[in-house]
């Protein structure tokens, strides 16, 4: 069916401050940055315009793509590309468009594991020496949750789907650790949220 009104993500206008905050120092060079389940679109348009030296490389999977496009039309930069139907776990393996670094927000603990596996593992051999992978959401820390509040919320995912629930931090860098990537930041976030940083390097 057709959207008539652009779709509306709440969160992304409440985090994309503290999340510009960290990006707008780490991103200071002409990149190409892919983001991974953009969702409405909203922080592609946003980032987009206060990062003007980058080009933003929205995805997700086809059915948001309408969705996308309609905050796309609103924006007048020439520094975003239209939706690239992109699904960890269905199509990861056919994206080969050059990409300095990778940004997602909110969704490790919406796919489900086995997909995390392979957008880590999609990220690995995309990055070049020294790309980063900005992933912003909920974690759990040394097998725990991070508050009440998220423990709820995981509850409630796993309600919906059995599959969803919020990673472990630890587990993320083991599978960041196996593409030869390693954690360079973890920044608090508000309402219980994290920005992690993962930095392709010569380590292993
Ligand atoms: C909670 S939304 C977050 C959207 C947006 N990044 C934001 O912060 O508002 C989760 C997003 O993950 C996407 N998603 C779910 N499973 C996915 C998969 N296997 N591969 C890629 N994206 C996926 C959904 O389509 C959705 O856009």
């Amino acid at each position: 069916m057709a959207l008539i009104e652009k779709p509306e993500a709440p969160p992304t206008q409440r985090n994309k401050w503290p999340i510009l905050e960290i990006l707008s120092k780490e991103l200071i060079s002409t990149a190409n940055i892919l983001e991974i389940g953009s969702g409405t679109g909203q922080h592609a348009i946003f980032f987009a315009e206060k990062l003007p030296l980058i080009t933003w490389f929205t995805s997700d999977i086809e059915s948001n793509h309408a969705g996308i496009k309609m905050w796309l039309e609103t924006y007048h930069g020439s520094n975003i590309r239209p939706p690239f139907d992109l699904e960890m776990g269905l199509n990861d393996q056919d994206f080969n468009t050059n990409i300095d670094h990778v940004f997602s927000s909110n969704t490790s603990h919406i796919m489900s594991y086995k997909s995390v596996k392979c957008m880590f593992s999609m990220i690995g051999r995309l990055l070049p020496l020294g790309g980063k992978f900005y992933l912003y959401g909920p974690f759990n820390m040394n097998n725990q949750f991070t508050s009440k509040s998220n423990q709820e919320f995981d509850g409630m995912l796993k309600k919906q789907n059995s599959l969803m629930g919020i990673r472990d931090i630890e587990k993320l860098d083991i599978l960041a650790e196996k593409e030869g990537m390693k954690r360079y930041g973890f920044h608090e976030m508000p309402s219980n949220n994290y920005l992690s940083i993962w930095r392709k390097g010569k380590f292993i």
